[in-house]
């Protein structure tokens, strides 16, 4: 490769829950080396055997043979130490969506990063450029947004900070060709392109729920049949997580000061209840059972 660009081999996953397990499973099966961290070693054994069940699952629908889902595990390893990340040739940070976690992260990141190490962050909604700013490469800094879930979902939203220079987007752009994934390109304002529609669709059907417009199942039943939706909003918003959705909706609100976002009552109602969708057993719908039953 010409330039500052380099070929990139070995990729750093920083967190291994439902968005870093789902990055390192298609990194490993694109071959590259992964190096995914977390603070807890429960969390990784069972990103392990969260991306393990999901390969099989691709082997048996025949998308991939056996012997590539063998060697995509074995090219992922785990640490507990997050400067064991340092040397990597492309770093992606999914760790919890909160601007002081990920910053905390970098700043521990930054003294062992090699000097060639794109660092990335896959965050749905924080700005690309303030988080740049603040490490000592933000020409090779930028967003690497996954949609969930990864092995599933075609787009990876790239997005450029000010700062970001152009070998740093190209070497992005061509891993996530090397994924079989197309890149969209985005600016650098409050939840890019996907998130800046899509949460304010989620938000509207929250509202219709709480306006007492229709119920949990006549509002996805009419998104799903109408508009042919793979999923309801209300059962896409327990999928995404009701807290992320809340944020995505808080930082629109205030990023660009327009009442149009102001995020629904209900929907704060339900994450102060702690019902925050799949991952908590309850949000829009009940999945303690064994159908998923509507809580409203
Ligand atoms: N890993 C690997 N494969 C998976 C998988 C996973 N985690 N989950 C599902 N699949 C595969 C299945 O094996 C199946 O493959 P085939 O088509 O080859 O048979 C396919 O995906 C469909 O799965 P299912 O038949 O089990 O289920 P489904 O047809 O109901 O589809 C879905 C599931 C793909 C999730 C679909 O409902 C869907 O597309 N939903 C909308 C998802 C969406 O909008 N995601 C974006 C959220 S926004 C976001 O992520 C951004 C943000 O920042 C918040």
């Amino acid at each position: 490769m010409e330039g500052s660009q380099m070929a990139i081999k070995t990729v750093g996953v920083v967190g291994a829950g439902q968005m870093g397990n789902g990055i390192a499973h298609v990194m490993a099966l694109a071959g590259y080396d992964v190096l995914l961290t977390d603070i807890s070693q429960d969390a990784l054994d069972a990103a392990l055997d969260t991306v393990r069940k999901n390969l099989e699952r691709q082997v048996s629908r025949d998308k991939i043979s056996q012997s590539d889902a063998d060697a995509a595990m074995a090219r992922i390893k785990t640490t507990l130490t997050l400067t064991d990340l340092g040397p990597s040739d492309l770093i992606i940070e999914a760790a919890t969506e909160r601007e002081t976690v990920k910053q905390a992260i970098f700043e521990d990141l930054l003294p062992h990063l090699g000097p060639e190490t794109i660092l990335t962050s896959n965050t749905s909604s924080i700005s690309i450029t303030r988080l740049a700013s603040r490490t000592d490469r933000p020409e090779k800094f930028m967003g690497f947004h996954f949609m969930n879930p990864v092995p599933v979902m075609q787009l990876v939203e790239l997005i450029r900070g000010i700062a970001t220079d152009q070998a740093t987007f190209e070497a992005c752009q061509e891993v996530v060709e090397n994924l079989g994934k197309t890149a969209a390109s985005a600016e650098d304002f409050p939840a890019f392109i996907v998130n800046r529609i899509l949460m304010p669709m989620i938000n509207e059907a929250v509202y219709t729920l709480y306006e007492g417009v229709g119920s949990v199942k006549s509002i996805d039943q009419s998104m799903k049949l109408g508009a042919n939706h793979p999923m309801g909003p209300l059962e896409l918003a327990d999928f995404i997580g009701l807290d992320t959705c809340l944020a995505i909706m808080n930082v629109l609100h205030d990023g660009l000061a327009d009442t149009k976002y102001r995020p629904c009552p209900l929907l704060t109602k339900y994450v102060e209840a702690g019902w925050l969708g799949r991952k908590t057993g309850r949000g829009f719908y009940d999945y303690r059972g064994d159908v998923p039953v509507p809580t409203r």
